[in-house]
Order: C-alpha cells, then sequence, then structure tokens
C-alpha cells in the first residue's frame, strides 16, 4: 500500500488520538501495521531519541513507552489508546478496554527449570524467579503449591542456573534462550500476544475516532490472519 497521510481524522482535539506503544519488541509490528492501514509512520522511521510522533495529518499521535507505562497512560487518560503485550496485561491489570487480540507479538507464559531437575519432586517450598512476580504466584496458588517468588529484572534465566532459584516463569517466544542456558519448559501457563487497549472515557469522548483505529486495527488483524 502506498503511503499516504493517514485516514483523515481532522486535527481538533476531540479528533486527535494519543497512542501508546510498546517500546522494542512490539514496535516493528505495530508500526508495519499502522504503515498498512495507511499512516504515515515516516517519524518513526527516524526517531533518533525523541518519544513523541504525528502520523502525518491523520490526527493521530503516537508516544512510546515502557509496557507497564502504557497501561498507566491509558489508565489515566493521557494516552487513549494503547498496544502492549498480554503478559503485561495479566501482571499488572487495571482499568481499560481490552478491545483486541492484534494477532502479533506471539509467545507463551511457561515454567522452566534445568534439564534434568524434577520442580515437583520433594516438600520443600520452591524459589520460583519472574520478571512476573504476580502471574507466577497466581499459577502456583492455583495449583495448591507453596512458593516464594522472587523478582527478577531481566535475564532471568540466570537465576536457576546460579541456584538462585528452582525455576523460572518467564515468556517464551522461540525457545532458544532456555534451550541455550540448559533450561527446559516444565508446564505451559498462558498463549500472550499485543493487545489494543482504550481509555473507559475515551471511548465514550472520541467514538468516532477511535472507533476508526479499532476498525483499522479488526481490518490488519482480518487480512493477517486469511
Ligand atoms: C524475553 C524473555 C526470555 C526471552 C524469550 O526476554 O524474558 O528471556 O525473551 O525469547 P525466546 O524464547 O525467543 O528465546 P527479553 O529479550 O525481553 O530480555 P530480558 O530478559 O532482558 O527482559
Amino acid at each position: 500500500m502506498v503511503a499516504q497521510s493517514g485516514p483523515a481524522t481532522g486535527g481538533t482535539k476531540e479528533n486527535t488520538v494519543t497512542l501508546a506503544l510498546t517500546k522494542g519488541r512490539l514496535e516493528r509490528k505495530a508500526v508495519e501495521m499502522l504503515e498498512s492501514l495507511g499512516y504515515d509512520c515516516g517519524e518513526l522511521h527516524d526517531k533518533g531519541r525523541r518519544l513523541i510522533f504525528h502520523l502525518g495529518e491523520s490526527g493521530l499521535q503516537v508516544i512510546l513507552a515502557k509496557a507497564a507505562d502504557v497501561l498507566t497512560y491509558v489508565e489515566s487518560g493521557v494516552a487513549d489508546i494503547g498496544i502492549v503485550g498480554k503478559d503485561t496485561i495479566l501482571e499488572n491489570g487495571g482499568s481499560f478496554y481490552e478491545v483486541l487480540d492484534l494477532g502479533f507479538g506471539r509467545c507463551r507464559f511457561a515454567v522452566a527449570c534445568k534439564n534434568g531437575d524434577d520442580l515437583y519432586s520433594g516438600y520443600n517450598a520452591k524459589v520460583i524467579a519472574s520478571k512476573y512476580p504476580k502471574v507466577a504466584l497466581g499459577f502456583f496458588e492455583e495449583k495448591g503449591m507453596d512458593v516464594d517468588v522472587v523478582k527478577i529484572e531481566g535475564s532471568v534465566e540466570l537465576a536457576p542456573i546460579l541456584g538462585l532459584a528452582d525455576a523460572i516463569v518467564d515468556i517464551v517466544e522461540t525457545g532458544s534462550t532456555l534451550k541455550e542456558n540448559g533450561l527446559r519448559v516444565v508446564e505451559e501457563i498462558a498463549p500472550v500476544s499485543a493487545r489494543l487497549i482504550v481509555n473507559t472515557a475515551a471511548m465514550k469522548l472520541k467514538k468516532e475516532a477511535i472507533g476508526r483505529v479499532i476498525a483499522g486495527a479488526e481490518r490488519y488483524v482480518g487480512e493477517e490472519t486469511k
């Protein structure tokens, strides 16, 4: 599709929609989606250290933020809509509408431990390391299994290798990080993918402009799943 200035939404405040987009993993696919819908993403391709971008004359403004902050911005209403992983939504919760599974950023939540270890043997409370402590605790509570959860900020695979934890709860995409570090999936918890979320007040106040973005995203998902 030829890049245009994007579906016209005018320029008044009611017609200006701010989209909080998760930086990193989901960013490339989200920009691809916006471009396929006709939005001019030129500024997003040459972004330097900027964090706010205008998509041509479309009235759509994009802010780039860390995943958990996307929820905060959308919940507070400083952003009208957001694109964020289901992993972040499951961990943090929040008050907003989750309107669409965008189908990209697919991975899964899983429990993993060292090759050869048996997580479910013995009676002692196991230690679980995770960037997602609430998801981890919730999963083991539901199993009726007593665990201690340690919050880790990144490269969580290190925790069982170094003996800090018996297992991890993390997102697994290709599985290569686990494999290359001598870990294996013990159990899958939930599928994860990018979601479109909407501020509850903006859904009413900017019904038309937001409706156009949602309709575009639905078209994109429909095309992708054909
Ligand atoms: C994520 C996740 C795993 C890895 C899984 O980490 O926490 O470490 O990706 O992907 P794979 O199954 O394709 O190997 P991320 O790259 O976001 O970095 P981080 O651990 O530093 O947060």
